[in-house]
């Protein structure tokens, strides 16, 4: 799976940079080309001449070169790569990399590199488990990087705990596993909806509700990721779309995700409903603020908004395929099944406000997976990429059967 891969690795001033020697060395073995970009601090512990020897490159650490003032463009370094591997991470990297301090080859690299990026921390266990590291891992995360968690054992420091690079045999096996991943969706059109919808009161008010959108976008990068084409609609949330082959519709209000949803939906192979569509919106949208000096007292007067999944499920033709969300505070399953056939879904994914670290904002979920044949699959609390990854399993094995 390897084989013919451009791979840059970079390396960084950690101890484990010896190891980077032993993944040069099995990545090339599996035949795929290495470029080396390591920083200042990196050379201080393994020797350029061993790194280029192993990769038959030379290995690039300045933006030019002082003898003869060949430039070394990050661009076409990001350019040329299928994934670039930062292994060892300091917490010094990870940090710069997470906050856009480009004042290194590697770092100017990895913000020019539009290939998947693969993090390897290494470091004492104190500073692995400092809040601010752990920060910049996750926001390294919500950019679609793959944090490779560090094992526990014995440290630099002769101190146990977790911290330690994960093992270069290891390392290459994922970089393997991403390469070999399945594109069964390849062909595939998938429309999703997330985030919350905004119904407007005034031109300064709304109701909205919680949802960040974290999870419908997670579906989205996983479906992408899997060769499908993705029309993302999404209510307003702060997040970006990373995958080139996701096209984000943003709206505002429920009846705007309607119209792209419902007008979209025909020529899709699958939609899969995230949203948390608000239910009700104001009968009357003021033009101007609402003065509680004047109004006092008020009532809002609430209209039902059109039920998305329910339309489509009325629309469904053949083929398609069509998965919901139920978001509960009690009797979920209940609750999930009535509006599995209500809605004509295939599966619904059922959440519950009960479960910790499930539904809104978290970066973790906890779902259960009902289908329409009466299958019942509960899964543990996950991260939302995880969790993604299980529903598209599902998704994709009905999809393959047609
Ligand atoms: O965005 P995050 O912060 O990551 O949070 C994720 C989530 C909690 C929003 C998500 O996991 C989730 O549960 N989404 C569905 C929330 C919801 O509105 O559930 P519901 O039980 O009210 O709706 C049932 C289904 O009908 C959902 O698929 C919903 O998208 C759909 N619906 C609801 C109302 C409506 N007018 N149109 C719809 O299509």
């Amino acid at each position: 799976m390897l084989k013919g891969k451009h791979i840059i690795l970079g390396i960084t001033g950690s101890i484990a940079a010896y190891k980077a020697a032993y993944i040069i060395r099995a990545l090339v073995k599996k035949e795929a080309e290495v470029q080396v970009v390591i920083t200042p601090a990196g050379k201080e512990l393994i020797t350029p001449l061993t790194l280029s020897t192993l990769s038959s490159h030379p290995v690039i650490s300045e933006f030019f070169s002082n003898r003869d003032g060949t430039w070394n463009s990050h661009v076409d370094l990001g350019l040329w790569a299928d994934a670039m591997l930062i292994a060892p991470a300091t917490a010094s990297t990870i940090g710069k990399m997470a906050n856009g301090i480009a004042d290194n080859m590697l770092v100017t690299t990895y913000l020019s590199c539009k290939a998947p990026v693969f993090v390897a921390p290494a470091m004492d266990l104190d500073m692995f488990a400092h809040p601010t590291t752990q920060q910049n891992l996750d926001r390294l995360r919500s950019f679609g990087n793959h944090v490779i968690e560090p094992a526990e054992g014995e440290l630099a420091s002769h101190l146990v705990g977790k911290g330690r690079m994960e093992e270069p045999d290891r390392i290459v096996e994922i970089l393997e596993g991403f390469f070999s991943q399945k594109q069964e969706l390849k062909g595939k059109k998938i429309l999703i909806t997330a985030g919350p919808t905004y119904e407007r009161i005034d031109p300064v008010r709304f109701i909205g509700n919680y949802s960040s959108g974290k999870m419908g976008f997670a579906l989205a990068e996983a479906c992408a990721q899997r060769g499908a084409d993705v029309a993302l609609v999404s209510g307003p949330v702060s997040l970006q779309a990373k995958h080139p082959a996701i096209h984000r519709i943003s709206v505002e209000s429920a009846e705007e995700m309607y119209q792209a949803t419902v007008s979209r939906f025909p020529g899709m192979d699958a939609a899969i409903l995230c949203a948390a569509v608000a239910d009700y919106r104001p009968e009357v949208l003021e033009k101007e603020k609402i003065k509680r000096e004047s109004t006092g007292e008020m009532t809002l007067h609430l209209l039902p908004n059109k039920d998305i999944a329910a339309t489509l499920g009325e629309m469904k033709e053949g083929k398609q395929r069509l998965v919901g969300f139920a978001l509960e505070t009690h009797d979920g399953l209940h609750h999930a099944m009535d509006k599995l056939r209500r809605k004509n879904l295939d599966f619904i994914v059922l959440n519950s406000l009960e479960d910790k670290g499930a539904g809104f904002q978290y970066d973790t979920n906890k779902v259960t997976l009902l289908d329409k044949e009466g299958r019942v699959q509960t899964f543990p609390l996950k991260r939302k990429e995880e969790v993604a990854s299980d529903i598209i399993d599902k998704l994709s094995a009905l999809l393959k059967k047609g």
